[in-house]
């Protein structure tokens, strides 16, 4: 064991109490025992690489190369994708992908290059293999993307899976993104970042590593061009990153490096070029469309864990009303269910919750749910019983049951990878739609189970089905939580065909936005907290998950009314603005930090409801392109080097930059402003970018610019729908999407398309459809057009 898993241990055992400190020295003796004889040893390893180049087979889209000890197969895809995997590896199965491999590409063939290497030219990129098996993206102009040396494998001599390590270059200049959820980010500097979901046992700082949520996806932003990555293997690894560096004219550059290691998996890859728009499109392509939340969770949501009673909820419900804050949502955590069981109801503190959830539904209110993988092993409590019918539960090389520990003490783990047990699982979420839930929280789906010492998870040698491949734990295990998302999600659309399903999991892998969302997990409490929270929204959007947020003012301890109205201000312009917090941490009810902080909290939320046509829209956009609604600064400049660089502030949509304040003390803050003319949305003072501006943070709000010719929807002063368009600069156009929806259902609305344009003195506002140029179909508050001609 090493230090790091001593003091998760130690907090484990210690904050879980001394019965169920016994249990998790029980569990952790179970699970080594199981993994002493269910995992094969590792013996003598043969190391390999490709060798030489022997020959081609070309095929659609691309072809096959053939190597002395490997082969490999490239395949471009209509939408512009390009696939290539070592050993044959083709693009199935995969969980990562959204349903069948998409067609090739019949533009795209194999042809001999120079060297005797072998080349596919597509339209934005051509792939080149060297004769010893390197492969090279480069751009249509062939500038090198990314350069892969030839990878290695180790193998086992007497069989079994191998291990593989691939090292590549990128641009000097490049800079990395993505790899899911990761608290330093999101330009993810030099170091080594771990594959394999975590819950780090505890509230975590930007310094924790991993996280819930690990994806091999990169996002690689360089002057020639940006380009995303995903090494499709779900097996435990690293990705040790080291940014360039540029020789200042002297010729010594040093180039980017990526190394992906990996306990096991196809050595396989997708990739895709492009403006990083472009890139997040193609990924939503091949992996899925963001699932549309319904538009009720675009607004604020409370949690808490330890509301504890019926009366409680109502208190807390009663405050928000009497303060004049808009609410949203309530989340009941672990403490509703009765002794902990998932789909259970303590019905001596919530007798009635069908009523709760009408009453708070006639005010607006919908109640969410959490809900935990793990079931307690005990007999009597219904789920165990029909998942035992059903033999749903993950049992280790010896055919036993595996037992961990969780909240309800004594756990089993449903074997989501089985269609058979996902279709049972998401039949369960009926009770929790009687009970009057209108939307569920997936947590400790890493999965976790408290240890005393080692992993917190289920043996590596824990078997799953994995839709039929049978396999083990070290496969399955970064998939779990997206199979759990799946049986919800699948399950929902059965039940209630008409709602949107609202799910949001601590844990995921590539692909899980196609089931709903997710949220920061259990940040620490203190300003390096805050500034995590931030990364990991952006972070996530970049790994190709649009929803998400954290818990606003920090999940354990007591935030100090600062910082509690700075995370507040913050997030009311991130997906997800939920408050929530540990059993044992300080209350968060905005009232309960003072009138100043209650007064700004009141004007944050004030300003996220009327916001809330925007969130929508870029909702809706973001299931049609893949399109983050939370964006680096770099999004549509990313050739603006000093953006690359740049992470206290975020692009929300097209329209937005939102500037958080994340130190103390702040009246005053700099902001880094991309090209074009940026408003101040409250002074409307026009500053140009690119460049830095010094700008006012007072306490009462954090400061926000739109850009010159913007067109958003917004809620107006009576409630109903108008647009806040934006001059643009003199001489220029701009404009705006907006997608109005019903807020549920699945009705496709229409994107309504405006332009907003210099016409001699005045500004016009006009609506662009197919059929030609209409007036509006909601009215238009113009802002800036006074001030259009100033510059600062
Ligand atoms: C861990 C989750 O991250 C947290 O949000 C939740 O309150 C606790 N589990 C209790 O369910």
């Amino acid at each position: 064991m090493n230090g790091r898993d001593l003091v998760r241990s130690v907090k484990a055992v210690g904050s879980v109490g001394s019965v169920q400190g016994l249990r998790t020295v029980r569990a952790a003796w179970r699970r080594r025992r199981a993994d002493a004889g269910g995992l094969p040893r590792r013996g003598a390893e043969r190391a390999r690489v490709p060798g030489v180049v022997r020959d081609a087979e070309p095929g659609p889209g691309g072809g096959v190369v053939l190597f002395d000890r490997s082969e490999l197969r490239v395949l471009v895809t209509v939408q512009g994708a390009v696939f290539w995997g070592w050993d044959g590896a083709g693009p199935e199965p995969s969980y990562a992908l959204a349903g069948r491999c998409p067609e090739p590409d019949p533009r795209a063939v194999l042809e001999p290059d120079k060297d005797g290497g072998w080349r596919v030219v597509a339209e934005r990129f051509t792939v080149a293999v060297s004769r010893h098996g390197a492969v090279e993206l480069r751009t249509p102009g062939g500038v090198p993307l990314r350069r892969d040396a030839p990878p290695r494998w180790w193998e086992p001599v007497d069989g079994g899976p191998g291990r593989w390590m691939q090292r590549s270059q990128v641009a000097p200049d490049a800079r990395f993104f993505g790899l899911g959820g990761r608290a330093a980010g999101p330009r993810l500097r030099d170091g080594t970042y771990r594959l394999w979901n975590t819950d780090p046992g505890g509230s975590f700082a930007p310094g924790d590593d991993p996280l819930y949520i690990t994806m091999p996806v990169q996002m690689v932003v360089a002057d020639a061009g940006t380009h995303l990555v995903f090494h499709d293997s779900s097996w435990d690894g690293t990705v040790t990153l080291r940014e360039g560096e540029e020789g200042a004219g002297s010729g010594h550059d040093r180039a980017g490096r990526s190394e992906v290691r990996m306990d096991g998996g196809p050595l396989r890859c997708w990739a895709v070029v492009g403006s990083p728009a472009r890139a997040l499109l193609g990924w939503a392509s091949l992996t899925g469309a963001p699932a549309l939340p319904p538009a009720w969770a675009l607004g604020h949501h409370h949690a808490r864990w330890g509301f504890g009673t019926e009366r409680e909820v109502r208190r807390v419900v009663a405050g928000y009303r009497e303060h004049g804050l808009p609410l949203d949502a309530v989340h009941l955590d672990i403490d509703h269910f009765d002794a902990h069981q998932v789909f259970t109801v303590d019905r001596e503190r919530f007798p009635d919750l069908p009523r709760l959830a009408a009453e708070l539904r006639r005010d607006g209110i919908r109640l969410v749910s959490i809900v935990d993988p793990a079931v307690r092993a005990a007999a009597g409590n219904a789920v165990y019983d029909s998942g035992s019918d059903l033999d749903a539960f993950v049992r280790d090389a010896a055919g036993r049951v595996v037992e961990g520990v969780v909240w309800p003490g004594e756990s089993v783990y449903p074997d989501f990878t089985h269609p058979r047990v996902r279709k049972w699982w998401g039949g369960l979420y009926a009770e929790r739609l009687a009970q009057g839930f209108a939307g569920f929280w997936h947590d400790m789906n890493e999965p976790t189970s408290f240890t005393a010492f080692g992993e917190s998870t289920l043996p590596r040698s824990a078997r799953h089905c994995l839709d039929g491949r049978d396999g083990d734990h070290r496969e399955a295990h970064n998939v779990y939580a997206l199979c759990m998302a799946r049986a919800a999600y699948e399950g929902l659309r059965e039940l209630a065909p008409q709602e949107r399903p609202f799910c949001f999991s601590r844990a995921g892998w590539a692909g899980m936005q196609r089931y709903g969302g997710t949220w920061s997990g259990d940040v620490s409490t203190g300003w390096p907290g805050l500034r995590a929270s931030l990364a990991l929204v952006l972070g996530m959007g970049l790994s190709g998950v649009p929803y998400s947020g954290p818990d606003v003012g920090g999940f354990d301890g007591s935030p100090s009314p600062e910082l509690f109205l700075r995370w507040f201000q913050m997030a009311a312009y991130l997906p997800l603005f939920r408050t929530h917090s540990s059993l044992e941490a300080g209350r968060r009810e905005p009232w309960e930090f003072g009138p100043e902080v209650l007064r700004h909290a009141r004007g944050a939320l004030l300003e996220r409801r009327r916001l809330l046509p925007y969130f929508v829209t870029l909702a809706h956009l973001a299931r049609r392109t893949g399109a983050p609604y939370v964006r680096p600064l770099w999004w549509h400049t990313p050739e603006d080097r000093a953006l690359r660089d740049c992470d206290d502030a975020f692009l929300l949509g097209d329209c937005l930059l939102v500037a958080p304040v994340l130190a103390p003390g702040t009246e005053r803050r700099a902001v880094r402003l991309p090209r074009g003319r940026w408003y101040d949305t409250v002074t409307g003072l026009p500053h140009d970018g690119p460049g830095r501006v010094l700008v006012d943070a007072p306490v009462e709000r954090i400061p926000v610019f739109a850009r010159a010719g913007a067109v958003l929807a917004v809620r107006g002063a009576d409630g109903g729908p108008e647009l806040e368009a934006w001059a643009p600069a003199r001489g220029r156009t701009g404009g705006g999407l907006v997608v109005a929806d019903a807020g549920d259902g699945w009705d496709e609305p229409e994107i309504e398309r405006y332009v907003t344009r210099w016409e001699g003195p005045r500004v016009v506002v006009e609506r662009h459809g197919e059929d030609g140029v209409h007036e509006p179909s909601l009215p238009v508050r113009l802002r800036g057009a006074d001030q259009a001609g100033d510059q600062t």
